[in-house]
């Protein structure tokens, strides 16, 4: 049994210990927007937000994450208001195949919370989510259009 916050809701499942929160996210709690890509915490596509940080969640077992707040991409929109982030990824157009899009959304956002003007040197240290499709410099002009918002 695990207690936690999703985008704002009280949530309790019945799962193993042991069972990654991106499984419970996605199985338990119904929220796909947030993707499996290798399982070993590289990839970042499963990035979500856990108590405002931004976590793999490949990678973390959902007894962790008790009484902790969450939020996925589909809580990142408030008031029916795409978030500043979102707004330049349409703005530059920067989803291709778009796997690994809402991991690295959350990743951004957790950056642009830390530090609201980042540089590229910034910018390469914290996101290192991979992207098959090769939209980097688009992530990048996206990152500083978000953070002059
Ligand atoms: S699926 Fe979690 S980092 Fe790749
Ligand atoms: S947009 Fe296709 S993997 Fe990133």
């Amino acid at each position: 049994m695990a207690r936690f916050v999703v985008n704002g809701k009280s949530v309790q499942v019945d799962v193993e210990p042991s069972t990654p929160l991106l499984w419970v996210l996605r199985e338990q709690v119904g929220l796909t927007g947030t993707k499996y890509g290798c399982g070993v915490a590289q990839c970042g596509a499963c990035t979500v937000h856990i108590d405002g940080q931004a976590i793999r969640s490949c990678a973390m077992p959902v007894s962790a994450v008790e009484g902790k707040r969450i939020t996925t991409i589909e809580g990142l929109a408030q008031g029916g208001k795409l978030s500043k982030v979102q707004q330049a990824w349409l703005t530059h157009d920067v989803p291709q195949c778009g796997y690994c899009q809402s991991g690295m959304i959350m990743a951004v956002a957790a950056l642009l919370q830390q530090k609201p003007k980042p540089t590229d040197a910034d910018i390469d240290a914290a996101i290192t989510n991979i992207c098959r499709c090769g939209t980097f410099q688009q992530v990048r002009e996206a990152i500083h259009m978000a953070a002059k918002a």
